[in-house]
């Protein structure tokens, strides 16, 4: 399956992926990297695995349809089967989905539907539930509501800050999405309202 990865940040979740996609087994192909800001530790993970990366920036397009656009054409010329959000912090417009009919997946740091947006980990921190997560979806035209995947739990502790709490977050988190776009790409799914079965085709 061909994979293009979007990121904003860091790429811990995008190395995963990459060293998980190294066996052929896996079943996956990352043919590209793509992101929203230059200069990040992702894009840089991208180029030392010799993955293509591309950079689209909404502030050089006249508004968020035409960068949804040019978004989706750079993307597009990779011919995915399948894109990943992987700490991707824009939220993607029907221009974008459109073109991707429900294979667009997203990593978030929270047990959704509770704490979706751009502070899922401060939000449940500040709540103060005592058991937070992380979910992959997949993405629809709002924020953080696309049927649910997986999810996995992490406990709070009362000693934790946001940094603490996200970092064993994203201990789960990695090991969660290299799970589902391995099982996406080997045994295919189907979706039947929100409930998505993996290992059904469709
Ligand atoms: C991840 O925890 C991801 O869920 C989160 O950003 C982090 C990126 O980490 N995304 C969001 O909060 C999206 N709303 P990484 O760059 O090290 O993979």
């Amino acid at each position: 399956m061909r994979v293009v990865v979007l990121v904003s940040g860091g790429g811990t979740n995008l190395q995963a992926l990459v060293d998980a996609a190294a066996d052929p087994a896996y079943g996956v192909q990352i043919v590209a990297v793509g992101a929203d800001r230059d200069g990040i530790e992702g894009l840089a993970r991208a180029e030392r695995a010799g993955i293509p990366t591309f950079v689209v920036r909404v502030r050089d397009h006249r508004d968020r349809v035409a960068w949804d656009v040019a978004l989706a054409e750079e993307v597009l010329a990779f011919e995915p089967d399948l894109v990943v959000g992987a700490g991707f912090m824009k939220i993607l417009g029907a221009a974008f989905l459109t073109r991707f009919d429900g294979r667009v997946v997203n990593t978030h740091p929270a047990l959704l539907p509770s704490f979706p947006g751009a502070h899922g980990v401060a939000d449940a921190l500040a709540y103060g539930v005592r058991v937070t997560g992380c979910t992959a979806h997949f993405v629809d035209a709002g924020v953080d509501t696309g049927p649910i995947i997986a999810q996995r739990t992490v406990e709070v502790r009362d000693t934790d800050t946001e940094e603490s709490l996200h970092d064993r977050i994203k201990v789960e988190e990695r090991a969660m999405l290299v799970e589902v776009v391995g099982r996406l790409a080997r045994e295919s799914w189907t979706v039947d309202g929100r409930r998505v079965r993996v290992g059904v085709a469709g």
